[in-house]
């Protein structure tokens, strides 16, 4: 996959180049479609950066194209780390501290989704995207909070929406992302003496992205029409959602949650037309699984 950003993106923004300059970030989930350009923008803005993923030959081949984007970036792609092993994320903030030098910014990214309803969820499925999303995310901040503590560090976990209200099909997903708010939250005043910000960003319908790929209901009206803001999202306002988050304009801001859904939440979100006749259908279905 080719980077998304390139130089202009510095030119263009509202964000000061080099305004990251000496600061590392250590990304799960970094080769997908969302965080990968989170690190894009932070690497073009002067941030090294650790990129963690499960698939060794495509975390290796996104960090060296991110760091291709600015002369002199430091990107390196460490693979076969699965969030779910605390001793296997450990490893991969040594080699971070050992390479990079230090870890300012966290970005707990990795996430599992599959549109699954109730009778179909299995227990174990439910308990891999919890584990994933959640037990993940703990585990991601737990190892490098040392770092965090030392350099007064911050953190972005990437939510969702689909929790505010009741989405079908996403019973596992809506419950493991209001575990991460409120690990969040409690994050934030726990931590927030030490000088550590955690906030979550929480995208909406991101055009590209495997999630979209994997979550938009086929058919029926185009999306567009049923967002506010008559589009859908690019990778690029995720990236720009966590710029201003780990910027010094963001220094009040901790325990917070930025949607960034162009408003799509507040008239229902994905809610199509599939709604409620395949839902009735499957979970009618006597071959249901445990
Ligand atoms: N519908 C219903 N159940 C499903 C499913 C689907 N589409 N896909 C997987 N599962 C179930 C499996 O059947 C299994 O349950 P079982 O043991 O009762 O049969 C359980 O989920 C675990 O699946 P497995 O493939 O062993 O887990 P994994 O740890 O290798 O993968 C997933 C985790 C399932 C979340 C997988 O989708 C994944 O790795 N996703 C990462 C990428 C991603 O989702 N990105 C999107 C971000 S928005």
């Amino acid at each position: 996959m080719p980077n998304t950003l390139d130089h202009s993106y510095v030119q263009k923004s509202s964000w000061k180049p080099n305004l990251f300059a000496g600061k590392v970030v250590f990304i799960t989930g970094g080769a997908g479609s969302i965080c990968r350009v989170q690190a894009e923008a932070l690497v073009l803005l002067g941030a090294n950066a650790a990129i963690i993923g499960r698939n060794v030959e495509k975390t290796e081949a996104a960090a060296k194209e991110i760091a291709s984007l600015r002369p002199g970036a430091k990107v390196i792609g460490i693979g076969a780390v699965d969030v779910r092993k605390i001793q296997s994320l450990k490893e991969a903030v040594d080699k971070t501290v050992q390479e990079l030098g230090r870890i300012d910014y966290v970005i707990a990214g990795a996430a599992g989704n599959f549109l699954s309803d109730f009778n179909h969820l299995s227990s174990n499925a439910f308990k891999s995207v919890i584990d994933i999303d959640l037990l993940g995310s703990f585990n991601t901040i737990k190892v490098t909070f040392d770092q965090l503590r030392k350099n007064k560090g911050s953190v972005i976990f990437v939510s969702a929406t689909l929790h505010y209200y009741g989405v079908p099909m996403q019973t596992h997903v809506g419950a493991a992302k209001a575990g991460v708010d409120a690990l969040c939250n409690a994050l934030a005043v726990e931590l927030g003496p030490l000088g550590i910000r955690l906030n979550c960003i929480a995208p909406g319908a991101i055009a590209g992205t495997e999630g979209m790929s994997r979550l938009a209901p086929p058919g029926g009206e185009p999306l567009e029409k049923k967002i506010p803001l008559q589009r859908q999202g690019t990778t690029t306002d995720i990236a720009d959602a966590t710029v201003y988050l780990f910027s010094p304009a963001a220094s009040y801001v901790t325990g917070d949650v930025l949607v960034v859904d162009g408003g799509m939440w507040q008239v229902g979100g994905l809610m199509g037309d599939f709604y409620p006749n395949i839902i009735i259908h499957q979970n009618e279905d006597p071959e249901g699984k445990l």
